[in-house]
């Protein structure tokens, strides 16, 4: 008996070979289901059948890839070796067998189910917008070590297959048609039809053309990997990121060798998953999980949303709850108020959506409302107005007795707290923070704020309603700055201070860059706008420790703003810094390093020893998807941990040498 598979054999003598993978919602290759399909091969074999059809019982997709969770517990590189070496036997057995096979793909198809795909000789996919198809371990620190390597470059020809594999991105059903990753893209209803169509045809398989096959000669190969190199250099440091290099490698000493390339796929693949960098990715990729757990548990559902206040964050926030579906009503205090977020709405869904129609389609779901009419109907009313607590206020008092029974009250202040805002409230338990980031198209996290009396109802319902627009939900209690902001700020701040005291701009940017983090402070600053940066600064400054330099004051005075006037502490030409080369010592730049990121740290553990956050996984994935806090570190209080004690105090006392601030709490937790 099988507790994952199901065969089922039909009267042409075809064998649809089910995986329902038991008590999970989606299929994911564990040690125990590749065991049980290698027993279900050997079924098969026996069977003789016309023809195998791989294909999934989840509504969520065919496969989501190998098992994640076991990859957290892998430490010995031998053993992930043989694990692999595994799969191998087992893919190269349907490979073998004598019928025609298909995969029959839809939703979900990654990593090792993609690679599970490939090993068949057809591939039949759902064309819509909900079937992706890639193969993303780099993402993960690794790269595809269940022949996936071999099989696409063999398949689509080696550029293409490098590329999907380098850049861990996903495809629709009909780009993995174009590039012949799959031989058929069909609507669901002509899904079973088209893998009996290939089953009983049998077409010539696809081929990659003699130009896609040429990178892979072996004069060729040495120029080709230096190249990809190079374009690989631009995005990811290869002391941080070593996973798309090894692939680089492994493909330029191994193409077109068949045998050799299985081998060093899985020797390199063990090295790569066992390495701290894998593990932290991997942390980070289970992390997000726990985040989503969050939007799991309440089963509330919006379909109308009504945001006030059509400035930067609600216009944005209003666009893109209309991208995910759900019908949008926009009020601001005059309807030309709006006209700027409707044009970057249009702007967001012509990027995102491409196709004309769509784009009407939630053009038309986006409404301006200044009547407010939209209220008394929402399933969500979010206010996004001016930072103002009688201005919010006033605006509640208005909202509370229209509001639909039921509804979610939320609000995006960004350094109110709930407590003042909520007190004006016939029902004050109903107000929840539902505190989104700028750009909000781009950042994934929202923090969810409670106050002391918040329905804890409500803050449940919230989370699920960020989930339910894609993004991740962290419950947070209502402070100064909440998480983000408190852990982000002193890190901000210390690099103004160093700024002032003479060291080069693009040196600090330089030594953050350098430990990880995807922008340097200066310039990040100068993103955010620094009369932001100051307003969140003297907010926090007025219940926290927090020095706010002079220097951040003058700038904002002499209209000095970043990016968005021109002028920062960089000069921006088109958009983007102008950066002198970096001159100081490179040795001077670790230890900078250090006063910016121990300052994140330290913050870091007085929330945790606040309760800011429930515990320290989830404040390390806050500050992650929050901050862009370098992944591969697997977060602060994490990286904390692993650099340990030894290592740590010493770094602390020059700091604390160097300033009287209070750098000693990190290892007091
Ligand atoms: P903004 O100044 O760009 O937009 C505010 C909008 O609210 C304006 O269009 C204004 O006309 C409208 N408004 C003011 N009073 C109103 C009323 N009574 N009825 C209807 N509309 C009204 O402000 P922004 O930056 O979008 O901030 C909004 C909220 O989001 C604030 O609470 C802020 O703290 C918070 N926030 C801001 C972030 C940012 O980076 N700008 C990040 C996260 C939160």
């Amino acid at each position: 008996m099988s507790r994952h598979w199901r065969i089922e054999q039909d009267e042409d003598g075809i064998i649809w070979l089910h995986f329902n993978q038991a008590d999970s919602s989606a299929n994911v290759l564990t040690v125990e289901a590749l065991d049980e399909l290698d027993q279900q091969l050997g079924k098969i074999e026996q069977a003789s059948p016309a023809g195998v059809v791989f294909c999934s019982d989840k509504p969520s997709g065919f496969i989501a890839g190998a098992d994640v969770k076991a990859f957290s517990r892998i430490t010995e590189t031998e053993e992930a070796r043989q694990q692999i070496l595994q799969a191998h036997a087992i893919f190269d057995r349907i490979e073998r067998l004598k019928c025609p096979t298909v995969a029959m793909i839809h939703g979900f198809c990654l990593g090792g189910g993609t690679e599970l795909a490939l090993a068949c000789r057809y591939r039949v996919s759902r064309d819509d917008p909900g079937t992706r198809i890639g193969l993303p371990e780099v993402r993960l620190g690794i790269f595809p070590g269940f022949g996936g390597t071999v099989r696409s470059t063999r398949l689509i020809g080696h550029l293409p297959a490098l590329n999907i594999m380098l850049s861990g991105r996903a495809l629709s059903g009909s780009a993995a048609r174009r590039l012949g990753l799959v031989d058929m893209s069909v609507p669901e209803r002509q899904l079973k039809a088209a893998a009996r169509h290939l089953l009983s045809t049998q077409p010539k398989t696809h081929q990659p053309t003699w130009l896609q096959q040429l990178p892979g000669n072996g004069l060729l190969r040495p120029l080709v990997g230096h190249f990809l190199k190079k374009q690989v250099a631009k995005q990811a440091n290869p002391a941080h990121y070593p996973a798309p290099y090894a692939l680089i490698r492994h493909w330029t000493k191994h193409a077109n060798h068949r045998k050799a390339m299985y081998r060093s796929e899985a020797a390199e693949v063990a090295k790569l998953i066992s390495s701290d960098t894998a593990q932290n990715l991997i942390r980070i990729f289970l992390l997000q999980d726990q985040l989503k757990a969050q939007g799991r548990k309440s089963d509330f559902k919006a379909t109308h949303v009504h945001v006030i206040g059509g400035g930067i964050m609600g216009g944005d926030i209003a666009a893109w709850c209309a991208l995910q579906g759900m019908r949008v009503t926009l009020q601001d205090r005059a309807p030309e108020l709006l006209s700027q977020a409707m044009g970057r709405a249009h702007g967001l869904f012509k990027k995102k959506l491409k196709k004309p129609l769509l784009i009407r389609d939630a053009l038309d779901r986006l409404m301006p409302d200044c009547e407010a009419t939209g209220v008394t109907r929402a399933d969500v009313v979010i206010e996004a107005i001016f930072e103002n607590t009688e201005a919010k206020q006033q605006l509640y008092a208005q909202l509370e007795p229209r509001l639909k029974k039921g509804a979610l009250l939320c609000t995006n202040t960004s350094s109110i707290p709930l407590e003042v805002l909520n007190s004006t409230l016939k029902n004050p338990a109903r107000l929840v923070g539902l505190h989104f980031f700028n750009p909000v198209a781009k950042m994934q996290l929202v923090e969810i704020v409670s106050a002391t009396n918040t329905d804890p109802n409500a803050a449940q319902q919230a989370a699920a309603f960020a989930k339910q627009i894609g993004r991740l939900p962290l419950p947070v209690k209502s402070s100064p700055g909440f998480l983000v902001n408190r852990i982000l700020m002193p890190y901000l701040l210390e690099a103004i201070i160093l700024l002032d005291s003479g060291t080069s701009a693009p040196a600090i940017d330089k030594a953050a860059t350098d430990f990880g983090m995807p922008m340097g402070p200066i310039e990040l600053a100068d993103t955010v706008g620094l009369d932001i940066c100051l307003a969140v600064a003297d907010k926090l400054a007025e219940s926290l420790p927090v020095n706010v330099p002079e220097k951040l004051r003058s700038m904002v005075s002499e209209g000095k703003l970043g990016r968005k006037s021109g002028q920062g502490f960089y000069l921006y030409s088109k958009g983007k810094a102008q950066k002198t080369a970096v001159t100081e010592q490179a040795n001077l730049l670790p230890g900078l390093a250090d006063r910016m990121i121990i300052r994140m740290l330290n913050e870091a553990v007085a929330c945790l020893r606040e309760g800011i956050v429930s515990d320290a996984d989830l404040l390390d994935a806050g500050i992650v998807f929050g901050t862009g806090f370098a992944p591969f570190r697997g977060g602060p209080i994490h990286y904390a941990k692993s650099e340990g004690k030894e290592k740590m105090q010493p770094r602390i006392q020059t700091l604390e040498s160097d300033r009287d601030a209070g750098w000693a709490d990190i290892f007091e937790h």
